[in-house]
């Protein structure tokens, strides 16, 4: 298929050329360097013609216009040189460039999505049509990857929609719908799909007849249409939402706003210059590195089934979830949102109303109002049915139990629901720690009974957990997958264990929170080299969050499966002993009762950690404290593997970043793991020998620093 063409030229009528895009063998359009030479190729010839009044480029993948630029090109051209990396956007900007120098008008006829190095051809051309197709939108993602746009995008959208606006897509890299674009005068019109080509020649005739795009090309070619005045407000407060928004972790944002706001006052080719020089301080960095590794982590996780091989999956058109609390509604919810028809169900009645208006609450909140949306509320209060009756339940093709953490409660659950259920039905639990196989002990299916595990809160937290159980099929994991895919969730598959990936991973860390609190270390410290490594929230804070009852709990059941690793430390039971049980019981290792319930330390705590102080304890650096921290996690992540938990490496990277939001500037924990490298790592493990097993080097970290060898490959 290498040598059929990306681009086929037609003439809808006798004066139009028409560039259909549609990569042979893809089913999305991508930017690459052969498709580029391409374009380039049929621009020379078109730019030699007389007989035409104008060049409309449109897409031929349904609700894909263009996905942007081949990042698997960038990958394997991380190392090149910044000079190189200038040249190279230099090159893509005067192909582009092309397109608002072409001896006739040019439209980009945009039908679903259009962004990246897509967004900024389209940016190129002298005007833009949009589909009303809901799944057509326009943007800039570029910062998501460490980088922004570098074909031009950072000087063509100013000059063309104003500097505010062009400032917020590419610094924010959300992308906007075709109405927002109209709005802003980056499209001209909104048709139907069908209407978009006939349209797109339309305006062309118009173009043709008054000639305003010779004057739009003029002015677009010269500096941004802005006062001093608003430049340094603008410049102002865009820097500030951005340090804001990036803890200072992403560059990315606030290079582009500084090249925008410098380039304002140069023509567009200066501009452009400009915009080449930053970006090439930009590409192949460690955190664009680290980005590019998400993005990929991502694209695999939509494109795994969760299973090998072809496995059907069955049909999910009800589900129940049992019990209505935290979890239980929030499940719910995001079911309901998703407009998967839902009974919910709970053996306390009170708690049962209360968790079915929840439910209707959550979904039927309306970003912008910041409010309950009546239209919504009654959109989607047929689809969820709170109901204390197990009839209802049984016609359910997927029941997700979401009761206590307790096993007695949980197998009575299951030894009532399992045989009123229809035989090819899935009974799944979202337990936090009781291992699966257990539970599926006396089941008359246990091949249809697995872990379906939401993280807390469920309409934020991307991961679901999808838990494989001794004797769980294939069908059932895949149709699990399939299903948490359905609700937007990121599932990866894990074997059972205690803990399964993320708890068991977060476990050490907490735990080693812990220990230091014991060893004296300021509470505050902690929090801070937490925050610096880029968590998104402190492992004391986290115990708050968390409730210090339920990381008791959990503690427990970690420490018995791993007793020679998880210290039990003495702190967790005296605060729970003393009714501090975090945020919900209003103190915890901080103190809550004040006006915007927000942690803050409280003096007293300090009388009930003291009788548990460790006497000889040595001062810790910064630095000892993130190795404290990151490295019984990385220490267990090589356990997981060793005990083949995950499917895949990448999985723990993934499970770490949707379930408890690691840093995805690291680019996973392995990824981070890798910068450092496994002999590195040795080395800095033996200062913690003393700290015994939970310090002590895996077997697979011992052969990987003999080796010299990586987690990714
Ligand atoms: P919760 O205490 O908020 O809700 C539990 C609900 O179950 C209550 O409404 C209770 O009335 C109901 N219930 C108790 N016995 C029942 C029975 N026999 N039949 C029907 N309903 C019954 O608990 P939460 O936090 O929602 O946890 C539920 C499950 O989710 C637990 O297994 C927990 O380990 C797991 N989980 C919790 C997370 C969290 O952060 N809270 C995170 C992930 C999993």
């Amino acid at each position: 298929m290498a040598n059929e063409s990306s681009f086929q030229l037609s003439m809808p009528e006798a004066d139009i050329a028409l560039l259909t895009f549609d990569m042979p063998g893809k089913s999305a359009n991508i930017l690459s360097k052969p498709v580029l030479a391409e374009l380039a190729q049929h621009l020379d010839s078109l730019e030699a013609r007389d007989d035409l009044a104008g060049l409309v480029i449109i897409s031929a993948k349904p609700n894909i216009f263009i996905a942007g630029a081949d990042l698997r090109e960038f990958v394997a051209s991380m190392d090149i040189e910044p000079e190189q990396t200038a040249k190279m956007c230099g090159e893509g900007q005067s192909l582009f460039a092309r397109l608002s120098k072409t001896p006739f008008p040019t439209v980009a006829a945009i039908d679903g999505i259009c962004v990246g190095g897509g967004a900024e051809l389209a940016t190129w051309c002298d005007r833009r049509i949009m589909s009303d197709n809901p799944k057509t939108e326009i943007g800039f993602p570029e910062v998501k990857l460490g980088l922004f746009p570098g074909w031009g995008g950072t000087a063509r959208s100013p000059r063309m929609v104003g500097l505010a606006n062009a400032v917020e897509m590419v610094t924010g890299g959300a992308s906007i719908s075709a109405q927002e674009a109209f709005s802003m005068g980056l499209v001209s019109d909104i048709v139907p799909v069908d209407k978009l080509q006939s349209a797109a020649i339309r305006l062309i005739r118009q173009e043709q007849e008054t000639g305003e795009y010779k004057i739009d090309r003029e002015k677009w070619s010269g500096p941004v249409d802005i006062s001093e005045t608003e430049l340094g407000f603008l410049g102002a407060t865009a820097s500030a939402v951005i340090q804001a928004q990036t803890k200072g972790h992403y560059p990315a944002p606030l290079a582009a706003l500084e090249v925008m706001m410098a380039a304002a006052g140069a023509d567009i080719e200066t501009a452009c210059k400009m915009e080449a020089e930053g970006m090439a301080q930009l590409f192949g960095s460690p955190i664009n590195a680290s980005l590019l590794n998400v993005f990929f982590l991502t694209d695999r996780n939509k494109k795994d089934t969760g299973v090998e091989g072809d496995v059907p999956t069955r049909d999910v058109n009800h589900v129940a979830v049992i019990g209505a609390g935290i979890m239980g509604a929030g499940i719910a919810a995001a079911n309901v949102k998703r407009k998967v028809p839902l009974t919910l169900s709970d053996a306390n009645g009170d708690a049962l109303a209360k968790g079915v208006s929840n439910v209707l609450q959550e979904v039927s909140f309306n970003r912008a109002t910041k409010s309950a949306d009546v239209e919504r509320a009654v959109e989607f209060a047929p689809l969820i049915n709170g109901t204390t009756s197990d009839s209802e339940i049984a016609k359910c093709d997927v029941v997700i139990e979401a009761v206590v953490e307790n096993f007695d409660v949980k197998r009575q659950i299951f030894a009532r629901l399992e045989p009123l259920l229809d035989e090819n039905a899935i009974l799944a639990s979202n337990t936090s720690t009781i291992p699966i196989t257990t539970l599926a002990e006396g089941l008359a299916r246990p091949e249809q009974f697995c872990g379906i595990h939401f993280f807390n809160p469920v309409r934020k937290m991307k991961l679901v957990e999808v838990i494989r159980g001794e004797k769980t099929n294939d069908e059932t994991v895949a149709t699990a997958v399939a299903y948490a895919k359905r609700l937007g969730k990121s599932p990866i598959v894990v074997n059972d264990g205690p803990g399964f990936l993320v708890n068991r991973l977060l476990f050490p860390y907490m735990n080693e929170a812990l220990e230091l609190v014991g060893e004296g270390v300021e509470i505050k410290h902690i929090e801070s080299v937490a925050k610096r490594f880029g968590m998104p929230m402190g492992p004391i804070t986290l115990y708050d969050m968390v409730g210090l009852d339920t990381a008791l709990y959990a503690g427990r059941i970690m420490w018995e499966a791993f007793p020679n690793r998880i210290v039990a430390s003495p702190i967790l039971p005296a605060l729970v002993k003393a009714g501090r049980l975090g945020q919900k019981s209003g103190q915890g290792f901080f103190d809550y009762n004040n006006r915007k319930r927000r942690g803050e330390p409280d003096p007293t705590l300090g009388q009930l950690i003291e009788p548990h102080l460790k006497k000889d304890a040595t001062p810790l650096d910064k630095k000892d404290i993130e190795a404290r921290l990151f490295l019984p996690m990385l220490l267990e992540a090589t356990r997981v593997l060793e005990s083949n938990i995950v499917r895949d490496a990448r999985d723990v990277d993934l499970g770490l970043i949707f379930g408890i939001g690691f840093p995805p500037f690291k680019g996973g924990l392995l990824f981070w793991a890798d910068t450092i490298g496994a002999a590195n790592i040795m080395e800095m493990l033996k200062p913690l020998e003393h700290l015994g097993d939970r310090m002590k080097p895996t077997t697979m970290l011992e052969q990987m620093a003999a080796e010299g060898s990586k987690f990714y490959k």
